[in-house]
């Protein structure tokens, strides 16, 4: 600190809660995005372990859910993956619930891995889940789990909570009934959307945007590549979050960051990071990103625009 800032001038100052716009230790803008957020990976196969271990030591009454949450490596953080959105590695063992509940923050999840009997009850009605399916939840809709088959089942969570953090708009409310809610309807349902149906038949490249304005933080893609076929996206103020629905994929995040992700794998692409994306084999991706709000806020922009 200078030293004329530990006069008494000064010290008034901090004690009215005044900072001198002239005299700021770091500013508080500046010329293009700085992103405090980093590349990172998580794997599928890791989480597995982790999860099953954590099943003789954790009982499901300890755990609102059962679930890893993928935490973005960068000092202070202990929560968000990338700005706004927040992934976690979710299973269901069989014969267990998780219980009803519902957020102001919007949820979503990618099946990875569930037999018939594996579910989810979203207002009322239940909404079977099968690899590769999208289940939505959108801001404030009941939702509980359960696994009726003999095998656990596993997902992956994504939600906009360190968004409503930050808002501060936040409510959590558990439901009434204290386990899943019970069912009022069956059959098909919007908030189920499954990856291969969304694409259609073939394997050409692909990208489909899917539930498209249902949730109003959270933009959802499907991208289809064939193997050798590669894309490129600039660097832009959107964070994504990318998991491997089917397929072998390699990222290359400006040009430093080069990870090959197996199905289930999740990279994190924060903010102004430009990457380069090869499928090793012929591969889908599911992207999950804030676009939907930047956009909304007028805050979407590409390098170069
Ligand atoms: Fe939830």
């Amino acid at each position: 600190m200078n030293h004329y800032l530990q006069s008494p001038y000064y010290s008034e100052l901090g004690r009215l809660s005044f900072s001198p716009g002239w005299a700021r230790p770091e500013p508080s803008m500046w010329p293009e995005p700085q992103p405090k957020f980093r590349p990172a990976v998580w794997r599928f196969a890791a989480a597995k372990r982790a999860l099953d271990a954590s099943q003789s030591m954790v009982p499901a009454e300890q755990t609102e859910r059962r679930n890893l949450i993928m935490v973005n490596p960068i000092e202070g953080n202990t929560y968000a993956t990338t700005r706004h959105l927040v992934a976690a590695y979710q299973c269901v063992m069989p014969g267990e619930s998780a219980r009803s509940h519902r957020h102001s923050a919007t949820a979503l999840r990618l099946v990875l891995s569930a037999k018939s009997g594996t579910y989810t009850v979203v207002n009322g009605s239940r909404i079977d889940m099968s690899p590769g399916d999208v289940v939505l939840t959108p801001a404030w809709s009941w939702h509980g789990h359960a696994n009726e088959s003999d095998t656990t089942s596993y997902w992956i969570d994504f939600l906009d909570i360190p968004f409503v953090q930050l808002t501060e708009a936040m409510f959590f409310e558990a439901h009434p009934i204290g386990g899943v809610e019970p069912i009022k309807f069956t059959g098909s349902s919007p908030m189920r959307i499954p990856c291969g149906e969304a694409l259609g038949p073939g394997r050409d490249a692909k990208i489909v945007e899917i539930a498209k304005d249902v949730m109003p933080t959270i933009g959802l893609h499907l991208i289809r590549q064939p193997e050798g076929g590669s894309l490129k996206a600039p660097r832009s103020t959107i964070n994504s979050i990318y998991a491997v629905v089917s397929g072998k994929v390699r990222f290359i995040v400006e040009d430093s960051f080069d990870e090959t992700l197996d199905p289930g794998d999740v990279i994190a692409v924060p903010c102004w990071h430009s990457r380069k994306i090869e499928a090793r084999s012929d591969a889908v991706l599911f992207r999950v990103s804030d676009e939907p709000l930047l956009r909304k806020l007028g805050l979407k922009r590409s390098a170069g625009q």
